[in-house]
């Protein structure tokens, strides 16, 4: 088994640490905003699916009844909450505790690959996009739902600023450039839907 990065260790450790919190921390957003966007990234979707980055299980009212779904996550402390979530509602799904940037998959075994606020705490963002590269079956697709840096002077300025809090207090980074990081993958992008926050809140569906 390969030795953990440092930084790696840093963002299990801190999703560890707040893991107890993490849904009632949020809970506002979901209700406002993100659980529409889930719905919407699930819609039409089947076949064999993989999540990356499950957390507590947010997405597993959304998974279509048709599917065979897999979600792997870094974190013990969150995928604790998922496997909860699982039991209690009799979700389908196969939970794993994996690194992103490492998928233990065969290439090409899955039909779609989904992560939602995932890309901000990955270590190496680019490494994970090119592991969701190599397990997605050809046309299949890579649907992401992300927070990113604006192109907005001002906004982007406030994100850079603050970006060292996040990073440290909650693990996750507010001044991604997530579309460059798609492209550098070697990925195209079919699809830059602008969901809120100006150019913050994006979902992205990509192809390898
Ligand atoms: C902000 S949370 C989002 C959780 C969930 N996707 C959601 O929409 O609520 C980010 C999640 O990504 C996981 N994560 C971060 N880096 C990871 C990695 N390298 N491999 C797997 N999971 C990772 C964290 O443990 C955490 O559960």
């Amino acid at each position: 088994m390969k030795q953990e990065k440092p930084e790696t260790q840093v963002v299990r450790k801190a999703y560890d640490r707040i893991a107890g919190s993490y849904d009632l921390f949020e809970w506002p957003v979901e209700k406002l905003f993100f659980n529409r966007w889930r719905r919407e990234l699930f819609a039409g979707l089947e076949g064999n699916i993989l999540e990356i980055g499950v957390g507590t299980g947010k997405n597993m009212p959304y998974y279509p009844a048709n599917a065979n779904v897999t979600a792997i996550d870094l974190s013990r402390g969150m995928l604790s909450k998922a496997h909860k979530r699982k039991e209690a509602s009799g979700y389908a799904v196969d939970l794993r505790e994996m690194d992103a940037e490492d998928l233990r998959f065969p290439a090409k075994s899955f039909d779609h690959v989904v992560a939602t606020f995932v890309l901000c705490s990955v270590p190496d963002p680019v490494q994970a996009l090119k592991e969701m590269k190599r397990v997605v079956r050809h046309r299949g697709t890579i649907i992401l739902l992300e927070h990113v840096l604006s192109d907005r002077v001002f906004l982007s300025a406030i994100q850079r600023f603050h970006n060292p809090f996040t990073r440290h207090l909650f693990g996750f980074n507010i001044d991604r450039d997530t579309k460059s990081n798609i492209g550098k993958a070697g990925l195209s992008i079919m699809a830059d839907v602008h969901l809120g926050f100006y150019d913050v809140f994006r979902r992205f569906t990509s192809h390898p």
